[in-house]
């Protein structure tokens, strides 16, 4: 399949329904060292990645659970050596192959025989439409003018690319330009993230939010532009949370339709789920993925709607939103389990409000790099 379009689920099963897609975090290892990195603080190391064996072995169980896509990632998953290999593996399977890379380590040779591997879809990272500031923001020299090339490179390969900018108060004043680059790129589609704040961007909190104003202008400029590229790019944005009222239906419910899969096999309702702690998730090394989908205590914990308190449990958008994000709830109240502040009807609405506007005001400049 070449089309930008991932296919549909088809079929569900009795009792819980099989997911839509997989994440695969095939290592930590990037070298690049952005400070908003989705990655935990406390990386895997090399030596205790997935052979390619074992990661074969799970494109072969994902498939058999119902899985469609299968989004490639890291770290850099282009670090890998095996990836070649595990694309075939992915394609065999009828998956839906997405790599997800920063781009720094590819050539053209490469990109080809990927796409001779099965890949059909490529997203590539920008951190800036300016290169200093890019290249300041991922700590990593020209990186920026390569990326450019690699865009260029996939084009020619004839693969679907999708650019990803992650936004925040470093670089959000320059959203109409990063949109125009992505275009003049020849993106079929632009993916604008506002920074989540748990692991590496929770730390940089302060020097990374966005001030109300900014946040208010860059919605404004997203709206324009896609009117502006409508039929020629297709711009997702998402307003941020941290200013809005009711929060996002996060990971369209957890342990509902995706799972994530870490560089040494723990299966996550979310990619960022390690960030609660006190939980405990399971390994592909000790148990199946179907076993894991099915009765994981640590899938069933926050699974539909039952387990909501008040407000959300007697609230009329509770099977619309599902709570929010249990990772924001914990990384703000210490608790997974509360209704997630950024909900105006939360108890802990004014407290991210403050923590917000406190952030985006101390004008912190400087933030720890991820290592
Ligand atoms: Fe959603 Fe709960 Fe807020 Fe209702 S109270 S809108 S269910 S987060
Ligand atoms: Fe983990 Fe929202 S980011 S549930």
């Amino acid at each position: 399949m070449t089309s930008l379009e991932a296919p549909t689920k088809q079929t569900t099963s009795a009792g819980q329904r099989p997911p839509v897609a997989m994440l695969a975090e095939l290592t930590h290892r990037c070298p690049l060292q952005c400070p908003y990195c989705s990655n935990p603080t406390a990386l895997s190391r090399r030596s205790d990645e997935l052979s390619t064996g074992e990661w074969v072995d799970i494109f072969r169980q994902a498939a058999a659970l119902g899985v469609l896509q299968i989004h490639l990632s890291g770290g850099e998953p282009t670090a890998r050596t095996d990836l070649p290999e595990l694309i075939a593996a992915a394609r065999e399977n009828g998956l839906y192959t997405n790599l997800i890379t920063a781009g720094v380590l590819l050539t053209p040779e490469k990109i080809q025989t990927y796409k001779e591997s099965g890949l059909d879809h490529l997203q590539l990272s920008i951190q800036d439409n300016e290169a200093a500031n890019a290249d300041r923001i991922a700590n990593y020299k020209n990186g920026h003018t390569k990326k450019l090339a690699v865009a260029a490179w996939v084009r020619e390969a004839g693969l679907p690319l999708t650019v990803n900018a992650v936004v925040h108060r470093q670089n959000l004043d320059h959203l109409e330009a990063i949109i125009d680059l992505a275009a003049g790129l020849g993106a079929h589609r632009l993916e604008i993230a506002h920074v989540q704040y748990y692991g590496w961007a929770l730390r940089n909190r302060a020097a990374l939010m966005p001030t109300a104003d900014q946040v208010a202008r860059a919605n404004a400029a997203a709206a324009t532009a896609s009117e502006t590229y409508r039929g020629r790019m297709v711009i997702d944005y998402v307003v941020p949370d941290y200013y809005a009222r009711r929060p996002k239906r996060c990971m369209d419910g957890w342990g509902n339709q995706f799972f994530a899969i870490t560089p040494r096999g723990l299966v996550l309702p979310c990619h960022a789920a390690e960030t609660i702690t006190g939980m405990t998730f399971s390994s592909l090394r000790d148990h199946t993925l179907d076993w894991i989908w099915r009765q994981d205590p640590a899938f069933q914990r926050f699974r539909g709607t039952d387990w909501m308190p008040e407000p959300c449990q007697s609230c009329e958008f509770r099977d619309r939103d599902l709570g929010g994000c249990r990772c924001q709830a914990f990384a703000i109240t210490g608790d997974a389990a509360a209704t997630d502040p950024v909900c105006a009807l939360s108890p802990n609405h004014d407290l991210l409000v403050a923590m917000a506007e406190d952030s985006a005001a101390s004008g912190a400049p400087n933030y720890q790099h991820r290592r």
